[in-house]
This record gives C-alpha cells, structure tokens and sequence, in this order.
C-alpha cells in the first residue's frame, strides 16, 4: 500500500505509523486520516504484529483536523457522513482496533490530534508537548472525543476550561492531571514508546486483547458491570494456553514463550 500522508513502516512486532505532513504541522486532512485507518486495519490483520505506535515530528504529533479542508464543509455534509466516525474517515478503525495503539506525542497535540493521542490506548509524551482543544477559537468544538474523552481523563474542571478557552497544557500538567502515562526527554520518545510497544507485542496477545477490552469497559459501565466483565474475562485466560504456559514459565524460573493461543 503506497501513503502519501504517513510513514509506515513494521519495526519488529510493532506497527510503526508516523504522521507526516510536516509543513503543515501534520493537520489531519481527511486524507491521512483516512490513511492511518488503513494502516491500523492493515497492521490489526497482520499476526506478526502486535502492537501499533502513531506518533508525529518534533513539532507536531497533530495540531488538528486540517482547518483548510474543513473550511468548505457545511451542516448537512458532515451530518449525513456522520463525520468523523464513518468507516471510510479512519476514526473508526483507530477506535475499534483490537490491538493496543501507543501515541508518541512531541509538541503540538491540538483539537483532532489531541483527541486522536486520545482515542490511542495510552500517550507517551515527550517534554516538549502540548495537548489543547482551541476548536473554540475557530468557532467550532471537538468532535472527534474532545470533549468526552479528555473530560474522562482529566475531570470536568480542566477539561471544561481547556475546551471553553482553548488553553493548551504542557506536558508535566497533562502527566499530573492523568492525561499522560509517562513524559521522556523528547530524543527519548521515540526508543521508548518502540520498546514499550515491543514488549506488549511479545505479552499474550488473547490477554493483551483481554486487558485493553477490560479497562476499557471502566469507561462504559457501572462499577458492579465492569467487575463481572473483568472477573468472567480474567477466568477465560484460563481457556488459553497462553496461560498455561505463562504460569508453568514462572514456576519452572524460565521466560515464557507466549503462541498467542
Ligand atoms: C491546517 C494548519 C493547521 C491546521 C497548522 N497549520 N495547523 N493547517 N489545519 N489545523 C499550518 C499553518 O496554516 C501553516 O501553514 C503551517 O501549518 C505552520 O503553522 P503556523 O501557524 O505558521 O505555526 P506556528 O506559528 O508555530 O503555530 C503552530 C500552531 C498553529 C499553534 C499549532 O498553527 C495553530 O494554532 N494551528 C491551528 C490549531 C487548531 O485550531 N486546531 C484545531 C483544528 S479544528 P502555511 O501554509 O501558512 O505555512 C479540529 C476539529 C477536529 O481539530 C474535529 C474532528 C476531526
């Protein structure tokens, strides 16, 4: 498949997805995102993967959907697409793949870059980035999770005040405020998030699959239902040989070699 958006490339077991329209601070034309659908479609159907990292440049991870393609849109085009979750827009798959997806964030991470760092399983950020949704100083508000996912992630306070003002936050608020799982030094970044993205692919990949569908029904259930979920999947692992082979590898003193079975 030829990009002409993103770089992509399999380092190992981990689907390597780079954002790449550097002169203009990788918007989120229709185009790439588009393209990153495609590339996660094409890395979850791939068994030797199994992890995906999306990350930017230096500058921007994102700063947005592509205001100059937006610009044109009206009403009724993007209400009858159900922009941007129609399958053909790319969202969707990156909110549906099974495989865990990491964002690599350095700098900029605005309006649709935040929310797609957002809609990945979890940020690594570089010291230099910064998260905001400023959709408000354009005359519009996220619609790609802005405003349900970073609510969820950082409260109602921060999240009320970023998407009202369009107040960005750097890297340490975001890592206070739970935003962020970790913060690196920006050369960092990049070495880190391929060997955290390596290990998960070298983990089980059915109670990989397991443990990202459990956390992520926290967001979708009561406390009681997210329970049961967690309890009657922790018991299904036990269906796998993976496990078997997980728990045989610790009492023997080896490393496990997981099939993904
Ligand atoms: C289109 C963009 C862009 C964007 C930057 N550029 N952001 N083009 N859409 N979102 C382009 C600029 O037009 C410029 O192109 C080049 O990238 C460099 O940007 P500068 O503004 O010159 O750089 P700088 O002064 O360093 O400022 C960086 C910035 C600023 C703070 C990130 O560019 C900015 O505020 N961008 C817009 C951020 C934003 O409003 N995002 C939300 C978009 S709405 P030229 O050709 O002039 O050199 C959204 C809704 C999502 O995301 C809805 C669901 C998908």
């Amino acid at each position: 498949m030829e990009y002409q958006n993103i770089l992509v490339e399999t380092r190992g077991a981990v689907g390597w997805i780079q954002l790449n329209r550097p002169e203009a601070m990788n918007a989120l034309s229709m185009a790439l995102v588009s393209e990153v659908g495609q590339a996660i479609e094409a890395f979850q159907a791939d068994d030797e993967v199994g992890a995906m990292v999306i990350t930017g440049n230096e500058k921007a991870f994102a700063a947005g959907a592509d205001i100059k393609d937006m610009e044109g849109q009206d009403f009724i085009d993007l209400f009858l697409a159900d922009f941007p979750y129609n399958r053909r827009d790319g969202w969707d798959s990156l909110n549906t793949a099974r495989k865990p997806i990491i964002a690599a964030v350095s700098g900029f991470a605005l309006g649709g870059g935040c929310e797609m760092a957002m809609a990945c399983d979890f940020i690594l950020a570089a010291d230099t980035a910064r998260f905001g949704q400023p959709e408000i100083n354009i005359g519009t508000i996220p619609g790609a999770g802005g405003t349900q996912r970073l609510t969820r992630a950082v409260g109602k306070a921060k999240a009320m005040e970023m998407c009202l003002t369009g107040r960005m936050m750097d890297a340490e608020e975001a890592e206070r405020a739970g935003l962020v799982s970790r913060i690196l030094p920006a050369e960092e970044l990049e070495a880190e998030a391929l060997k955290v993205a390596g290990k998960i692919a070298k983990m089980s990949r059915p109670a990989v699959y397991m443990a990202k569908e459990a956390v992520n029904v926290a967001f979708e259930s009561s406390l009681q239902e997210g329970l049961r979920f967690e309890r009657r999947a922790f018991a299904s692992t036990f269906a796998t040989e993976d496990q078997k082979e997980g728990m045989n590898a610790f009492v023997e003193k080896r490393k496990p070699d997981f099939k993904h079975r």
